[in-house]
């Protein structure tokens, strides 16, 4: 298994945006947004995966394209970010426009990432790869490769939050949707909430390979991410967001519900409430904890597939309050972190 040696130098950003489709096929002007922050953000950002998430928002949204950016540094994304360009794009969105951004800058010390392949995927690429060596195949490892973890216990403070949501009513607000017109921007978040990443790159694998897939894997990891998404709040799932990237081809025919399954290439975005919440339910899916056990006989050491073409990646990230922004425009009620104030997951208080 193989992780990344980030630089400590200042903290590197995931700056997640979504454009919710309020039509499918979108509307002109979506199309134009679309477009345009493509534009924006192509080669500014050292690494973007382009995801899709079908439906959100209890189902109102018909799609949602995901822009997956990772920055090497905080410089960097605020440099973007403050340019004229992107300032002024940001400024003149209409009140419906269904563009979204949760952007996170934390500290290499309490992240941790792995995955079976040395060549780079998702938080890879802001780093050189290094072998994991004995942290690994055991339940904790996640929590011992983050660095700092002997002097914080990544623990929430939920009970003591409350979430501060602005709202900025902005011009054109004469739309027939059930959308929340205008801005909605999130700050004073929970500390300790535990951002997940899990990817699977199925493109490369062998016929042999696919069929032990099939055999082996697919159906717990079916029920798996079923059973994550449909967790409920006491399990400390916030918010999922089942994502695949459509030009990496369809893996399997399935009349599944999550289709997202059905292509090559898929990136779970998850939020927990901390880590333990991750690890407790890690551990105690059976589902999970099968898969777990498989993959690493299957894929570890002396297993049938050591040089099997899967690649799995995973990413962990504990985040301060102060770390994580969240900006809504124009979008659905329910739609990422708008939905704590609808399930009452941590006390919200709005301000215009
Ligand atoms: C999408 C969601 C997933 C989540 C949230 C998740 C969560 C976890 C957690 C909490 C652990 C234990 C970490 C620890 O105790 O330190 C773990 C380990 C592991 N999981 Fe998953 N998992 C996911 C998907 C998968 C899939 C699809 C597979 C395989 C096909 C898989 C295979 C493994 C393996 C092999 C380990 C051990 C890693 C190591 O020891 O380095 N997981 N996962």
């Amino acid at each position: 298994m193989w992780g990344v040696q980030l630089s400590s130098a200042e903290p590197f950003v995931y700056s997640i945006f979504g454009l919710q489709y309020h039509h499918e096929p979108p509307t002109e002007e979506q199309t134009t947004c679309q477009k345009e922050f493509d534009d924006l953000i192509a080669n500014h950002a050292t690494h973007i995966d382009r995801l899709v998430q079908e439906g959100s928002a209890g189902s109102k949204v018909a799609k949602t394209f995901i822009w997956l950016g990772y920055w090497k540094t905080r410089t960097e994304y605020l440099d973007w970010w403050t340019s004229d360009a992107v300032t002024s794009f940001w400024a003149n969105l209409s009140s419906h426009a269904g563009l979204w951004r949760e952007i996170m800058m934390p500290s290499d010390t309490r992240t941790q990432f792995g995955t079976n392949q040395p060549k780079p995927s998702g938080l890879g690429y802001l780093g050189t790869p290094t072998s994991l060596g004995e942290k690994s195949g055991y339940w904790g490892c996640y929590r011992h490769r983050m660095s700092s973890f002997q002097d914080d216990n990544f623990t929430t403070n939920v009970d003591k939050e409350i979430v501060q949501v602005q709202h900025y009513t902005l011009q054109d607000t004469d739309h027939e949707l059930p959308i929340i017109p205008g801005r909605q921007i999130l700050t004073n978040l929970p500390d300790n909430v535990c951002f997940v990443i899990e990817g699977q790159d199925h493109s490369e694998i062998t016929d042999e390979e696919k069929e032990f897939w099939f055999k082996n894997f697919d159906q717990s990891v079916e029920r798996w991410m079923n059973d994550l998404v449909f967790a409920g709040e006491g399990s400390g799932v916030l918010d999922s967001k089942l994502c695949y990237c459509p030009e990496s081809g369809i893996f399997r025919e399935s009349d599944s519900d999550l289709s997202a399954l059905n292509y090559n290439k898929k990136v779970q975005l998850f939020y927990f409430k901390d880590l333990r919440h991750l690890e407790r339910i890690g551990r105690s899916n059976k589902g999970h904890v099968d898969l777990r056990h498989r993959f690493m006989g299957a894929y570890g050491p002396g297993g049938e597939l050591t040089s099997g073409k899967i690649c799995l990646w995973v990413e962990t990230t504990v985040i301060k309050g102060n770390e994580i922004e969240c900006e809504y425009v124009g979008c659905f009620e329910g739609t990422g972190w708008l939905a704590l104030g609808e399930h009452e997951i941590f006390a919200v208080q709005y301000s215009d």
